[in-house]
């Protein structure tokens, strides 16, 4: 038998252990941006660090930092003239709510249709978790891990990875390997496999306007009190020209445009009907001229992620907000600085809001985009075991999304890079009804497997 059968074998004959206990791992609500799921976090990592110890072979410890804990586990049997590969995936998850559009408890794992919907349901627990059972078959199934592996788990991917950040340079020594395999990646489409060898890096801010110390009467104060609901969106609207062209000063400074060749290296999955039937969507936004691939790859974005000020519950309220509170997010492109574009956003707001208004502004901090190497050893691997397992070519592709702690991992460690994944733009992740499927967590597992192999 071939080793792809062997592992299809051990899959089909384990699939009711793999999916309970893939199950129970999202019943914990990780949640890493709420301090009130502190304890969950807590024993959620706790399980994982138990239950890979237990189960996969290797083993495993729970790493303290200055945010949630990290799930570190290693089998570095293979010796010392093997490569050693690292796995990196996270176990926290985004909040749940909306709660009232999910069409089960998100932290109740429900079949519906083929899917299975829950909060991280693919995003990352459920790709984390097929890669570990990787591990675990070849565990069960007696064979010797052809590489070193090292998994680092980490929970706080979806808050911006403060914790590691701060630990990355001590734990150097322990995470060190001669590449980096992060599998929290969406593939190509629902056929094609893709990996994903660069991502954009993110900053993201509060910005508060105080008109009053409290709330005012909108008769009694109209026409006198400047409104810091209105400053706040003639502030906003001046953010972007009419080409949807980001108005900071700098901001583009340090874009490169690709060449035509570097575009040659990867396939886009988005044109902008397919864009607009699947998600229903028919406003574009981004800036005039360029492609939706381009728009979503490799061009930085500013988005105002969410706005509150004054009352928008049940009925109408006459007032006048003391204050008013924006989110805004910038995705950035390779050479893009995060400091220097909160530093010039900073200033962007407050010169532009109107006098009296007073301004607060609050960084959540900032990580780099990354690029790797389309033909480094992973690469060529990762992609060559996908093709095998899907028997579709696997494709290049860039992320518009995020991974924070990506470029400082590869700077530290200084390893190659490869994102994979069997993620879909269509699983709604960090939405209500996010789901994932076995089929597409089959192919994980045995992506991973062959990858170890051909490594
Ligand atoms: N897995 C995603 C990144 C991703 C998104 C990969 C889409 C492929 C396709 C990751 O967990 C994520 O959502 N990251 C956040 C980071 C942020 C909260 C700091 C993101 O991109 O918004
Ligand atoms: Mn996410």
């Amino acid at each position: 038998m071939s080793s792809q059968n062997v592992l299809q074998t051990w899959f089909s004959q384990n699939f009711k252990i793999v999916q309970d206990d893939y199950f129970h791992f999202l019943r914990f609500k990780s949640i890493s941006t709420d301090a009130a799921f502190k304890k969950e976090m807590q024993s959620c990592a706790l399980w994982l660090k138990d239950y890979i110890a237990q189960k996969t072979g290797m083993k495993s410890e729970l790493i303290e930092t200055k945010g949630a804990p990290l799930v570190y586990a290693e089998n570095l049997t293979a010796g010392s003239n093997a490569p050693t590969l690292l796995i990196y995936g996270h176990y926290d998850v985004q909040p749940a709510d909306p709660i009232d559009l999910w069409e089960n408890d998100p932290f109740e794992p429900t079949l519906r249709n083929g899917n299975i919907y829950a909060r991280g349901a693919a995003d990352n627990k459920g790709q984390i978790f097929y890669s570990l059972m990787a591990i675990r078959s070849f565990h069960e199934l007696g064979i010797k891990l052809p590489v070193n592996v090292k998994f680092c788990i980490e929970g706080e991917e979806e808050s911006g990875s403060h914790g590691l950040s701060l630990s990355l340079p001590d734990l150097k020594e322990k995470l060190k390997g001669d590449a980096l395999l992060v599998v929290d990646f969406d593939g190509f489409d629902k056929e094609t496999p893709g990996i994903s060898l660069g991502a954009r890096g993110i900053v993201a801010l509060e910005l508060t306007l105080t008109g009053s110390p409290t709330d005012l009467h909108s008769g009694v104060h109209g026409g006198m009190a400047y409104n810091p609901n209105r400053a706040m969106v003639q502030l906003l609207s001046k953010l972007w020209d009419d080409k949807g062209r980001i108005q900071v000063k700098g901001f583009y400074d340090d874009v490169v445009v690709m060449n035509e060749e570097e575009r040659g290296q990867f396939s886009f999955a988005f044109d902008e009907k397919s864009y607009s039937k699947t998600f229903d969507i028919d406003a574009i936004g981004g800036e005039n001229d360029f492609s939706l691939a381009e728009k979503n790859t490799v061009r930085p974005t500013l988005e105002i992620n969410g706005l509150s000020g004054g009352y928008a519950g049940m009925g109408f309220k006459t007032v006048i907000p003391a204050h008013t509170i924006a989110k805004l997010s910038c995705r950035l492109v390779p050479h893009q600085d995060p400091e220097k574009i909160i530093k010039n956003l900073t200033a962007f707001l407050n010169e532009n809001v109107v006098d009296g208004m007073k301004v607060q502004v609050v960084s959540f901090g900032g990580e780099k985009a990354f690029r790797s190497s389309t033909s480094s050893k992973l690469a060529t691997a990762v992609a060559k075991a996908a093709t095998e397992v899907t028997g579709k070519n696997c494709k290049k592709m860039l992320c518009g999304g995020s991974i924070p702690i990506i470029s400082s991992m590869m700077e530290i460690l200084s390893m190659d890079v490869v994102g994979m994944g069997y993620g879909l733009p269509t699983d709604d992740i960090h939405a209500p009804n996010e789901h994932f499927d076995m089929n597409r967590f089959e192919k994980g597992f045995l992506t991973v497997a062959r990858t170890l192999e051909l490594l």
